[in-house]
């Protein structure tokens, strides 16, 4: 099972869209294993979005992520980075499918509501970032037999 690091970003926040693109993840069968409402710290911020310090709308993006609050979840299960990006749509809300989150949702290409990690890696390191020791909970939830198919042993 891969977990994904989520974020709310501050236009779903204020827009009070969070119970709505939270219902899209719940609804494919992802697993909350951790949920919190916070301020980004700048530092925090910075650090998360460090991959892009040289692009040109770096200094931007931070100042969007620490404008506001924003929800930060870590979401579970099988393949959970490509199902929660695929859940999210391209990038850039003009451009974004019907049926994506950011497609349904937006218009704007840097007000897009929500963030994905894009690896494992980039995973591993952003629930690190925004999650201290013992804020992400493991729990077995009820019906999991009836989100995946365990015949084999493992999750199909
Ligand atoms: P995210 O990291 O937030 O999940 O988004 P992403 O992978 O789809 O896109 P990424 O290339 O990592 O870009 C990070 C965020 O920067 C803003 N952005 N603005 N104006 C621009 O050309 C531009 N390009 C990117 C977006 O808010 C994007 O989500
Ligand atoms: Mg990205």
């Amino acid at each position: 099972m891969e977990t994904t690091l989520i974020i709310f970003k501050p236009d779903a926040v204020q827009r009070g869209l969070c119970g709505r693109i939270l219902a899209r993840f719940e609804d494919k069968g992802l697993q909350v294993v951790g949920m919190k409402f916070m301020q980004i710290p700048r530092a925090t911020a910075e650090t998360h979005y460090a991959p892009h310090k040289e692009r040109p709308f770096y200094a931007g993006l931070v100042n969007f992520m620490t404008s506001s609050p924003v929800v930060v979840l870590a979401l579970r299960g099988n393949n959970a980075i490509t199902i929660a990006r695929n859940l999210m749509g391209a990038t850039f809300g003009s451009k974004a499918n019907p049926g994506t989150i950011r497609g349904d949702f937006g218009v704007s290409n840097s007000f897009n509501l929500i963030h994905g990690s894009d690896s494992p890696e980039a995973a591993e390191k952003e629930l690190g970032l925004f999650f201290g020791k013992g804020e992400i909970v493991n729990w077995s939830r009820a019906g999991d037999q009836w989100i995946y198919d365990m015949g084999s042993g493992k999750p199909e």
